[in-house]
């Protein structure tokens, strides 16, 4: 098969009729560059196929050669003797509440919910793809059947590889169990964050980029999962202030997830 061949059933949604549930395009909620940024994806897609046509080989998934990016402040990278185990986009809701009987209030954290798909190749062999998943994946909603096993990921082929979700107000907990691939599961606690970059992508309605974070994971997580990375955030940050919001409510987001794994942990 041609390398493009394989490029193009990875990353594009070749076959519509076949093609099981479709998220769809926020026509409504997207900003002005939503259209863009879908354009830009396919764009950057079309170049790679023809760069495609004239590679010998096809791209190899060595998820070895795929880079994190820990900057601006950076976070602290993972610790020595770790190995990435897979990188995902995460695309759901950070949530959020307010009390409402005070003027001055501002929101409060109150976990999150997403759907991970799993871009371990993408970041291997297409890294500037991967930085545009993000932006590209919170121009499309996910509904919670969407949210079940079939969807992919916008416009791309990328299949689920798990669950994110919080268990209490302070542990966020990812399950990377599914039929296709037994990753890990894992509770995690905050171990350090960082702004994201200033022209990090804003959400659907120009909220700011959730931070990136490192977690650790608690002892009793399986698949030798040790560290988590949130980077490459785009919107989900709550608004400055609790005027005119509810008691409870959702902002969208969309991240870069990767994983590290190594020995136990004592
Ligand atoms: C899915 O994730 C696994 C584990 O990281 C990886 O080996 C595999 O190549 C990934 N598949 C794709 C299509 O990215
Ligand atoms: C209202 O919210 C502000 C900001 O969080 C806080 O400083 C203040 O104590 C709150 N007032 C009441 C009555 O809860
Ligand atoms: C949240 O869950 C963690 C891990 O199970 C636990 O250690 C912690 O005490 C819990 N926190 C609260 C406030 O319940
Ligand atoms: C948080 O978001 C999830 C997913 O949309 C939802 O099911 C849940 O009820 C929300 N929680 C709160 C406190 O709003």
């Amino acid at each position: 098969m041609y390398a493009s061949t394989i490029l193009v059933s990875l990353l594009c949604a070749s076959s519509v009729i076949a093609a099981p549930t479709w998220p769809t395009f926020n026509w409504d909620a997207a900003k002005p560059d939503g259209l863009e940024t879908v354009s830009e994806y396919f764009n950057m897609l079309a170049q790679k196929v023809e760069i495609g046509k004239y590679m010998s080989s096809a791209p190899v998934c060595d998820i070895s050669k795929a880079q994190m990016a820990v900057a601006p402040e950076p976070l602290t990278p993972p610790s020595p003797g770790l190995t990435l185990k897979h990188v995902a986009i995460g695309r759901g809701t950070q949530n959020y509440t307010c009390d409402t009987t005070n003027a001055t209030a501002v929101p409060v954290a109150a976990g999150a919910v997403a759907t991970l798909f799993n871009a371990s190749c993408v970041a291997s062999a297409y890294p500037d793809l991967l930085q545009l998943l993000p932006k590209l994946a919170l121009q499309f909603s996910l509904t919670p059947q969407e949210a079940e096993k079939d969807a992919r990921m916008g416009p791309t082929n990328l299949i689920i590889s798990g669950k994110h979700y919080f268990t209490n107000n302070t542990t966020p907990f990812f399950n990377l169990d599914t039929a296709q691939y037994q990753i890990g599961e894992a509770g995690c606690s905050k171990d350090s964050q960082t702004n994201a970059p200033a022209d990090a992508p804003t959400g659907l309605k120009g909220e700011k980029a959730v931070p990136w974070l490192r977690l650790k994971t608690h002892s009793g997580s399986t698949g030798n999962l040790q560290e988590v990375y949130r980077v490459g955030t785009a919107g989900g940050s709550a608004p400055a202030t609790c005027q005119g919001q509810p008691a409870a409510f959702e902002v969208q987001y969309a991240a870069q997830y990767w994983f590290w794994e190594g020995q136990s942990q004592a």
